[in-house]
């Protein structure tokens, strides 16, 4: 905020703070061989906090300060899977705020160390109780006027951010007309959010959601446990409601897996679970609407939050404890 550039400005290369850095992600062309087939594939990982979920924290508190709604004092409390965490924990960090986050206990706990290293507070809430840990951020709000709520799950800023930035960021990016759109789901933000912009602009581009096979709840599946970290968290979202969505495609945790490691191994890209996913997903669409259809997808965080999930881990079928994957 004090910096000699002057507030929150990037200029000539040089950036006054971290939110400037946040966006404007590159797009990688992926060919797959043997499949002959290229998937566009946004690099979100890149972003400062190594997720998507920086751009949902930048949009909403510079909002939240331009309305009053956050001033020196203020709380940022929030419900997460981890990566909103992470980035609301790195705004907070960057502005001066205090920041606490209501984070499920079956998130990777790569994610609790870098909340709490970039300042943040942690409150667990047990695995499965997403309803919970929203709840409980509401109490607390209605207690202590300090606090301030994001609300990414229902806040449309989420969407319309996406909408601005993420979507006409591909527009600019695509190298033509995008035939289709594939990510998954968590709040919805992204996947309504870019649909709305991409079909805007072209309206015969498709639209898909990928699914955890294990909880495809858009195909009216119940929802069981699954691997992919970020997306699917047991109910279909409030901001997915009038999403163009034209299908949703299954992946199964395994397949997600294999994917990732595919994306590491072959294209030296050190992403998560969800990525695997949804390139995978989007392999599929690619493959179906022909080798010269644009198919566009992202690259959401970064591998590093995965050192503890079954990404890098295997259950020793002796001891039964998680030990480091063999590499090779
Ligand atoms: C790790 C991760 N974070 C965030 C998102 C996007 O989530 P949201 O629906 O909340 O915008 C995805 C979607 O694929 C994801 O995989």
């Amino acid at each position: 905020m004090n910096s000699p550039l002057g507030p929150e400005r990037r200029v000539s290369g040089v950036s006054a703070s971290i939110a400037p850095l946040i966006g404007n992600t590159p797009m990688i062309a992926l060919r797959f061989m043997p499949e002959e087939v290229t998937i566009y594939a946004k690099c979100e990982f890149l972003n400062p906090s190594g997720s998507i979920k920086d751009r949902f924290a930048r949009a909403v508190v510079e909002d939240a300060e331009s309305r009053g709604l956050l001033r020196p004092g203020s709380i940022i409390l929030e419900c997460s899977s981890g990566n909103t965490g992470v980035a609301l924990a790195m705004m907070g960090a960057s502005r001066g705020y205090r920041v606490q986050i209501a984070i499920s206990e079956k998130a990777s706990c790569e994610r609790r160390h870098l909340i709490r290293q970039l300042g943040g507070e942690v409150i667990l809430f047990p695995a499965g109780g997403y309803r919970t840990g929203i709840d409980l951020t509401r109490e607390m709000a209605a207690k202590d006027q300090r606090y301030f709520l994001p609300r990414q799950f229902e806040n449309p800023l989420n969407s319309r951010d996406h909408e601005e930035s993420t979507g006409a960021e591909i527009l600019r990016q695509a190298p033509g007309p995008v035939a289709a759109f594939v990510t998954g789901y968590g709040t919805g933000g992204t996947l309504s959010g870019v649909s709305r912009a991409l079909r805007r602009a072209n309206s015969r581009t498709r639209i898909y959601a990928m699914e955890p096979a294990e909880a495809a709840l858009l195909l009216g599946e119940a929802p069981c446990s699954h691997f992919i970290e970020g997306v699917a968290d047991g109910f279909i979202p409030k901001l997915l409601d009038g999403a163009p969505i034209d299908g949703a495609i299954k992946i199964p945790s395994a397949a997600a897996m294999e994917m990732t490691q595919r994306l590491t191994r072959e294209f030296g890209l050190l992403v998560g679970t969800s990525s695997g996913a949804n390139v995978a997903a989007a392999l599929r669409v690619a493959k179906e609407l022909g080798r010269d259809a644009t198919v566009v997808t992202l690259l959401c965080d970064r591998a590093e939050r995965y050192f503890s999930t079954p990404l890098f881990t295997r259950v020793s079928p002796v001891s039964g404890v998680c030990e480091l994957k063999a590499a090779g």
